[in-house]
């Protein structure tokens, strides 16, 4: 910790509320939480990503739990209590006579979640559509191509089961080819990258599958450049973007992707179960969705909600979790998760027998890190981790990625990752 700590909590309950903090009568924790906000206007991202203080009162949004060190953050987010206490609220309202509060109250809000998604994603709301995870969006568009036997689709190994399973059972039952590109991670050569990808295509190639952010060790992949290539063969791109929206800064449209699916559980802190899909204007209508609807052909984005009855309260408060990820500024969260992560990867790099799976750099990871110990299973420091210091991380084994992923978030604090650096030390000195 600094010396010259700043004081956030400086000048504490004067302020008026903010759209995040007036919907709750407020209770000690948003008051600090305003105050802290208010306080660090000024600060530069970079800077404010070092105060651990002013971070504290973003943990006091969070019902973490005491008797664990959540480092899984990578499998799914908490949501904040804001969140927490909408979808109950919302499913509350549901249980009084849910066909009238359902179809006519909460089903109204689709409209105006679907706008401020698309202005944080910056595209058209007509380009959005909102479903319950990245493997919903991202299926919705791998059987919805309208693709026939011998066409082509290029993914990588180490792209997502989900993702990488349907593809093979289009291939099983269509006759596709798969082109498998096999990455060497991590890498910081932006040539080799793209150069995978471009080795692949041939004249066949229909679609490019690219993960914005191997899950495995955290690898920020050069999708823009990826997908320029593909679009000069006319190949088009499906981007899952599972981990990358609302983790750091970017918008979908940078990417130059026809197809990007995301999961709002993971970095938004939306509540489980919530998800986006976003197809590219002028390719809506080339594909048809997983659950029919009348003219499937149709140019309309809502094609891809037929989903029937479901549980309304649970999208409804995505839109708590878009005023959260607003109040803390998307720069301000990928510069202290890039922090976090390059904190404990800094104090470990140099213990022996310890292997980094993940780029330190800003460019090529952000919050992920992936961790391998010479000679060592990652169950074993898996389990270590937990058995002899609470913290929950995951084993990672899949192709040629081998080690523990850890995956802090906004509402981890360096103390915590001190717990972690000693586990790793101790664990890679036995
Ligand atoms: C890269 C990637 N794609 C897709 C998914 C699927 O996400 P979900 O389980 O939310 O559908 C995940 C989940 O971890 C993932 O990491």
């Amino acid at each position: 910790m600094k010396n010259n700590r700043r004081n956030f909590l400086r000048n504490a309950g004067v302020f008026s509320a903010t759209a995040f903090l007036s919907s709750l009568a407020q209770p000690a924790w948003s008051r600090n939480l305003e105050s802290a906000l208010k306080n660090a206007k000024g600060i530069s991202p970079e800077d404010l990503a070092t105060e651990e203080d002013f971070w504290y009162y973003i943990q006091q949004s969070f019902t973490v739990s005491p008797s664990l060190i959540n480092l899984n953050n990578g499998g799914v987010s908490p949501a904040p209590k804001t969140v927490q206490e909408a979808m109950k609220r919302y499913y509350d309202y549901s249980n009084e006579a849910p066909s009238y509060y359902m179809w006519r109250i909460l089903d109204q809000g689709r409209e105006p979640l679907r706008k401020n998604l698309a202005k944080m994603a910056g595209c058209d709301s007509e380009e959005i559509a909102i479903n319950r995870n990245s493997s919903e969006g991202l299926e919705t568009v791998i059987f919805g191509l309208q693709l026939k036997a011998g066409d082509e689709v290029v993914a990588a190994k180490q792209d997502y089961p989900n993702v990488i399973n349907a593809y093979k059972q289009r291939e099983l039952r269509e006759g596709l080819k798969i082109v498998w590109v096999n990455l060497e991670l991590p890498s910081e050569d932006e040539n080799y990258l793209v150069q995978q990808y471009v080795n692949a295509f041939t004249p066949k190639t229909k679609v490019v599958n690219v993960t914005h952010i191997i899950n495995w060790n955290g690898q920020i992949l050069p999708v823009k450049k990826i997908a320029q290539e593909a679009h000069k063969r006319g190949i088009e791109v499906v981007v899952d973007g599972a981990h990358s929206f609302a983790h750091f800064d970017f918008k979908i449209p940078d990417l130059d992707a026809d197809y990007f699916a995301a999961s709002l559980h993971k970095w938004l802190y939306a509540p489980i179960g919530t998800g986006m899909l976003y197809v590219r204007k002028e390719k809506i209508k080339g594909i048809f969705p997983l659950f029919a609807m009348d003219n499937p052909l149709k140019d309309d984005i809502r094609k891809f909600e037929a989903l029937g009855t479901r549980p309304f309260y649970i999208e409804q408060a995505i839109g708590k979790a878009i005023e959260f990820h607003e109040m803390i500024g998307s720069e301000r969260k990928e510069k202290r998760l890039h922090y976090l992560k390059n904190y404990w990867m800094e104090k470990v790099k140099d213990i022996p027998k310890v292997k980094l799976n993940t780029s330190l750099h800003p460019k090529w990871g952000c919050a992920i890190g992936n961790v391998g110990i010479e000679g060592k299973k990652p169950g074993e420091l898996d389990s270590y981790l937990m058995d002899k210091y609470k913290i929950h991380t995951v084993g990672i084994t899949w192709e040629n990625i081998v080690g523990v992923r850890v995956t802090p978030n906004v509402y981890t604090t360096t103390k915590n990752l001190d717990v972690l650096i000693e586990g790793i030390t101790t664990f890679a000195r036995s």
